[in-house]
């Protein structure tokens, strides 16, 4: 096929409709126009920088759009002085998107310099419409943007930039699309996220999620599985199951499957040897899965279970559907049948109308429950969502106050169950040199704690054991044992 003397209106003519063959067409379209480009440029190489924001759903994306590029030719490079800078964005947080716009002014300079230059934005940001309308009125140098449905289409996106010359915006409002097969570049060998639901229902009232990653929907369990034997062929030996509410897995699906059958299923492949998941909302969280969790030998210790506030007044607001009473009754019963857990969690201090006793009640859960760790936030109002319209929105003074507390808590906390496993030996899958100069490896233990010791690049990606000598707060330095 003679791609270069093609336009894009021609290609979109001769591409094939069905997925993702038509992506595939556009990867070879794009490469030739890349090659043409080259040529013009007088270049060998032209370079990407991907910048990825936010939670593990975005570095997934994050490696199929890091694929898809690699695909059409280009390479990548730390530096954002690239021909492509794509940014994959995240919103749940207000102040994530100021950064956005402040790094855009920094690449605005540097296209300058670089007429080959492509910038391009993607991911929950785009999902905004008040986001893409100041970005076409006050960033017109921006030449790409999409959304959180149609990452797939990276290439033929680019393609209709390079042909036509100007802005490209593609912003869907949803899909029930999922597109299988693309191609994708690990960030690590050995180990890997996969996908196994997209979007959220449950509306809890001060999170934007549901509005920029669509309503649930569930990839069937051959596809997911099937996925997870190619991956584990692969050289994968630890898999991260993905999904904003991975216990609501498998509702929606044809024949329902719920997400411990899931887990059970994948537990059986033989070579893998770790599976964790993430996130699992309380309400969901079912006695079968605990039950599947405490027969499995692959799947980690560790669960992440978000707890967003203590009082039962503030999750109601905030549309959790349990209370203080109901999270503290699940968390004995997950210790009642893995005493050797690990819980971590996110909690908001500052949510609309919380009082200092709610807050008490925050730090009281936090006392009894004793997470390994814990994410916390500062509440941001998220234009769209409930909250933004509640009155008493709290005092940043009041809320400096109450998260500087918090915090105090949760570290003294997570550095003595740190400590729990001192002077034991654990196993740790190696993921990376932690200290090239010391000869020191970094590891992952199966409750997701990190460990230094000594060691060969060559055990990148093995599983080991580690004895623990001494606990560092939040991480140990360990000896290597036969
Ligand atoms: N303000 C502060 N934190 C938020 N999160 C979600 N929405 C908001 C918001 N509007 C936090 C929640 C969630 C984590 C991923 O981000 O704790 O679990
Ligand atoms: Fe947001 Fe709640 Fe869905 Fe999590 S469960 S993504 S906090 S709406």
């Amino acid at each position: 096929m003679n791609y270069i003397n093609m336009t894009y209106d021609e290609a979109c003519h001769h591409a094939p409709i069905e997925e993702p063959a038509r992506q595939y067409y556009f990867i070879e379209y794009c490469k030739a126009l890349l090659d043409k480009l080259k040529e013009v440029a007088e270049k060998e190489t032209f370079t990407f920088h991907l910048a990825t924001f936010g939670c593990q759903m975005n570095s997934r994306d994050s490696e199929k759009l890091q694929g898809i590029l690699e695909a059409i030719g280009f390479e990548e490079t730390d530096s954002e002085e690239a021909d492509f800078v794509l940014y994959n964005t995240c919103t749940v947080r207000e102040n994530a998107n100021q950064r956005v716009y402040g790094r855009l002014g920094h690449l605005n300079s540097l296209k300058q310099k670089n007429p080959h230059m492509m910038i391009s934005l993607c991911g929950c940001m785009m999902q905004e419409e008040e986001v893409v309308a100041k970005i076409r009125k006050s960033y017109r140098f921006v030449d790409i943007i999409f959304g959180t449905h149609n990452i797939f289409k990276l290439a033929e996106l680019m393609a209709e930039r390079l042909q036509k010359k100007k802005m490209v915006v593609d912003i869907w409002e949803g899909t029930d699309r999922i597109v299988e097969d693309l191609p994708t570049d690990r960030k690590y060998p050995f180990k890997s996220g996969v996908n196994i639901m997209f979007g959220c229902n449950n509306f809890c009232s001060y999170c934007i999620v549901p509005y920029v990653r669509g309503r649930e929907r569930s990839r069937s369990s051959k596809d997911i599985v099937d996925e997870v034997k190619k991956l584990s062929k692969d050289g994968v030996v630890e898999i991260m199951l993905l999904g904003q509410n991975v216990n609501s897995y498998g509702k929606n699906l044809e024949e329902p499957v719920s997400f411990a059958e899931l887990l059970t299923e994948i537990d059986q492949i033989e070579e893998l040897k770790r599976i964790r998941f993430m996130t699992s909302h309380p309400k969901d969280l079912s006695d079968e899965l605990i039950e599947a969790m405490k027969n499995s030998k692959k799947v980690c210790r560790h669960i992440h279970l978000p707890l967003q506030s203590g009082s039962s007044n503030i999750l109601k607001a905030m549309n959790r559907s349990y209370t203080k009473e109901q999270y503290l009754v699940l968390v004995d019963k997950i210790r009642a049948a893995m005493p050797d857990i690990s819980l971590t969690t996110d909690i908001i201090v500052g949510f609309p109308g919380e009082t200092e006793e709610d807050f008490l009640e925050t730090l009281d859960v936090v006392k009894k429950v004793r997470f390994d760790s814990a994410f916390t936030f500062v509440y941001s109002k998220r234009t769209g969502t409930p909250a933004a319209k509640m009155e008493c929105q709290i005092s940043d003074e009041a809320v400096k106050n109450r998260f500087d507390r918090l915090l105090k808590e949760v570290k003294l906390i997570s550095s003595e169950m740190c400590r729990r496993d001192e002077h034991t030996i654990q196993e740790v899958l190696v993921e990376d040199i932690n200290d090239p100069a010391r000869e020191l490896l970094t590891g992952r233990m199966g409750n997701n704690v990190t460990v230094h010791f000594k060691g060969d690049s060559s055990l990148i990606g093995k599983t080991v054991n580690v004895y623990l000598d001494e606990s560092k707060g939040f991480y140990y330095m360990g000896t290597l044992r036969p």
